[in-house]
């Protein structure tokens, strides 16, 4: 049983890595951090540090605070230093085989009773899990960047973990102060999924000509009330990293047309175009930048939004219909892990089911594509006319 006074270990001192150990610390738990490549877990400790006392500055944490968190963690050099662990999580490269070598490897070390976990945006925890003897210890807990302020904790538990650990995990991560959802393992597990069409959708909306991409974002903000626009969220998160989620899960799903990638988007990454960390991505970052103008033209906006809105809605519904977690989880995993305006079934809702299924049914009829297929589940709801809350 995990508590407070379990101690936690972490793999990579990466973005995540170091967003993990800054939280579990702050959780009061004693800390291990490794990190192969040298040096990098102590700098990841620092700038921990240095990003901490920011916050003593401004008057949001007192200096006791701060170095009682620090003194917490601890840097090991190797994985042996682990052998007292409770609970490891590990975020290091997006490498299938990387992570079971790792695991695999950290059987060795650990006791019987430690929880491996994994912290891979699109990778099988199953499959990581089969590199272990004792694979029912093994589970997801998918954080999101960064992870000290976003809420959400996704709990994967693999097809081999042991029943009850996923509730477990999720009574630690609420004494985290997070909000943990449980998810079926399977691509993309709910945000990586339903969150596809946001960006999928917009690039074809620009593809086809419909918009450009200075209006798609206007809409998206200014209409729906997203906090940013597909593209500019796409450069802030990396075109290389987007695009690779988007490629993985549509690989996954047996190239289902439903998340096929745009070409645009992979132009993008050849050309090296990769967002705010290159400079460039569909938008110039440079000084003295000239950037396109949106488009004022009301009808224009409702079309664009809807029609994103609709695609979302329906990865909502399916992961509902293939019961990938409940209707309340898929909700909350959009507010608190992509910072949605609202939960996509209680949007559908106030939409109305009738007029969603109506706006896909459209598109399908217009392109004659497997990408515009509603959701089996909506079109039964609407048969029904059940609505997904109350
Ligand atoms: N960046 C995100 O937005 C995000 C969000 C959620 C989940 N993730 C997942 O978290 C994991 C880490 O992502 P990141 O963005 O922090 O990566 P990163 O590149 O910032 O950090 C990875 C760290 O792991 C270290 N590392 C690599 N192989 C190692 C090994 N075998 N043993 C020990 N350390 C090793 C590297 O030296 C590096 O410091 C990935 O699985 C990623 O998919 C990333």
């Amino acid at each position: 049983m995990l508590s407070e006074k379990s101690i936690v270990g972490v793999i990579g001192a990466g973005a995540m890595g170091s967003g993990i150990t800054q939280v579990a610390a702050s959780a009061g738990h004693s800390v291990f951090l490794f990190d192969a490549k040298e040096g990098a877990a102590n700098n990841a400790l620092k700038k921990t540090e240095s990003s901490l006392n920011k916050l003593v500055e401004k008057g949001k944490m007192s200096q006791e605070d701060v170095t009682a968190l620090c003194s917490r963690i601890t840097v090991i050099d190797s994985l042996s230093g682990f052998a007292s662990a409770d609970l490891i999580i590990e975020a290091v490269v997006e490498i299938l085989e990387v992570k079971k070598e790792l695991f695999s490897a950290l059987e060795k070390v650990v006791n019987a009773s430690c929880i491996l976990a994994s912290n891979t945006s699109s990778l099988s925890v199953t499959s990581v899990a089969a590199a272990c003897t004792n694979p029912e210890r093994v589970i997801g807990l998918h954080f999101f960047n960064p992870a000290p302020l976003m809420p959400l904790v996704e709990v994967i538990p693999a097809l081999q973990t042991k029943d009850g650990l996923a509730e477990d995990c999720k009574s630690l991560m609420q004494a985290w102060k997070k909000v943990p959802v449980i998810a079926k393992d399977t691509p993309g597990f709910i945000v990586n999924r339903v969150a596809r069409p946001f960006y999928g959708e917009s690039l074809k909306i620009v593809e086809e000509g419909i918009a450009d991409m200075a209006t798609v974002d206007a809409a998206m903000r200014e209409k729906g009330g997203f906090r940013m626009g597909p593209f500019e969220l796409m450069d802030l998160i990396g075109n290389d990293i987007n695009y690779t989620v988007t490629e993985t899960v549509w690989k996954q799903f047996y190239y289902d047309a439903r998340f096929r990638p745009s070409l645009i988007q992979k132009k993008m990454v050849e050309s090296e175009r990769l967002g705010r960390k290159t400079g460039k991505g569909y938008y110039d970052y440079g000084e003295n930048a000239v950037n396109p103008v949106a488009k004022t033209d009301d009808d224009l906006s409702s079309e664009i939004v809807i029609r994103v809105l609709a695609m979302l809605i329906n990865e909502a519904a399916d992961a509902l219909y293939y019961k990938i977690a409940t209707a309340e989880d898929i909700d909350l995993s959009m507010t608190k892990g992509v910072n949605y305006p609202k939960g996509l079934l209680k949007w559908a809702d106030e939409i109305g089911l009738e007029k969603v299924l109506s706006i896909l049914d459209s598109l399908y009829i217009e392109y004659h594509d497997d990408r515009y297929r509603a959701s089996v589940l909506l079109r039964q709801m609407v048969r029904e006319n059940k609505s997904f809350f109350n």
